[in-house]
């Protein structure tokens, strides 16, 4: 709560303001082998937004992530978070913000619930307040059991769980998820996905979080930034992305007769493949071009068993980018 006379938190209709971010790793004889993470990252995010972070392997995601959760911080470039510097404001950003990893690790000899208490004191709980906020997480996280294992004893399913328990310790406003599915069952991953929803709708939190999973992100996330290389190649809503990268639709045909020579030559027909007795027909377009196949067809006698017709998925799309 603030004090009478201290000046209110800073309002910020973005989440996160990041400019020209830029990290290179230094290691080896006096530093002299770098590995340039992020090359000039900018990046907005709305308020109460799920924004993801895809990419491949090592293209920037967790070192962009811990940079804008004051973890690391950036050679060049600025990041405003909360409406905060992540440099100069860093202790004040902390006690808003949290990240759960999911290749989480704790100290292995720590219990669940000393797990999270231990974070809680980090952010100033102590006495009853502190005891009921680890009561209501290792109860909200279906931890009761748990409470007295110790962490490196747990599954990997259990082990995610703590780390968000314990990201949830300080009620934060912004919370970083990196890979917050990875390696869990899939009923499992339904759950975690459906309690990040919940907390966007219930409590207005902004989350950012990283991941491999397609599905995960077209489901989950309203807006997607596509990061390769250290650098954010396409940015957009599932849908954008589709149509900024045009891969075209899928229009499967089941013909009689099955092949055509002329439907590879067809205005807006851009590939074909056949498999099984289907023919797999790309095009700009599908909307438009399948009435006009469809009165080809017709018009040469060609007769029509069966169509189907599919948008491009979210991961054709990163594959393409990814090359
Ligand atoms: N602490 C570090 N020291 C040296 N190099 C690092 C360090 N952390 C990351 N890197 C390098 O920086 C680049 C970006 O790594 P980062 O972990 O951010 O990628 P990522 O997108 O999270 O990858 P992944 O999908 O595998 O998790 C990689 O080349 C990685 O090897
Ligand atoms: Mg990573």
């Amino acid at each position: 709560m603030s004090s009478p006379g201290a000046p209110p938190p800073p309002v910020a209709t973005l989440a996160i303001d990041a400019r020209d971010v830029a990290k290179t790793f230094r290691a080896g004889w006096l530093g002299r082998r770098r590995t340039p993470a992020l090359q000039g990252v900018s990046l907005t995010v709305g308020r109460s937004v799920i924004f993801g972070l895809l990419g491949p392997n090592g293209a920037g995601k967790t070192t962009l992530l811990s940079i804008l959760a004051t973890l690391l911080v950036p050679d060049a470039g600025t990041a405003t978070v909360l409406g905060l510097d992540v440099v100069r404001d860093a202790n004040a950003l902390r006690r808003r913000l949290n990240m759960a990893s999911g290749r989480p690790s704790f100290l292995w000899s720590l219990r669940v619930a000393e797990i999270v208490a231990f974070y809680g004191r980090l952010y100033g709980l102590h006495g009853a307040a502190l005891a009921r906020r680890v009561d209501a997480l290792v109860e909200q996280y279906e931890l009761t059991a748990y409470r007295r294992t110790p962490y490196n004893e747990l599954s990997t399913g259990l082990k995610q769980r703590v780390a968000l328990a314990k990201a949830l310790v300080n009620d934060p406003e912004l919370l970083f998820l990196d890979e917050p599915t990875l390696g869990l069952d899939p009923d499992v991953s339904v759950r975690v996905r459906q309690h990040i929803a919940d907390l966007r709708r219930e409590r207005g939190m902004t989350i950012v979080l990283t991941t491999h999973y397609m599905r995960e992100a077209e489901e989950l996330c309203d807006e997607i930034a596509f990061i390769k290389d250290g650098r954010i190649l396409a940015r957009g809503t599932a849908a954008d992305l589709k149509r900024q990268i045009r891969l075209g639709d899928v229009i499967a045909l089941k013909l009689d007769p099955p092949r055509l020579p002329w439907l590879a030559e067809a205005p807006g027909v851009l590939r074909l493949e056949e498999s099984d007795g289907w023919v797999a027909c790309t095009v700009d377009d599908a909307e438009k071009r399948l009435p006009e196949l469809l009165r080809a067809f017709h018009a040469e006698g060609v007769v029509v068993r069966n169509v189907q017709v599919r948008e491009p998925e979210l991961e054709e799309v990163f594959v393409e980018l990814a090359r």
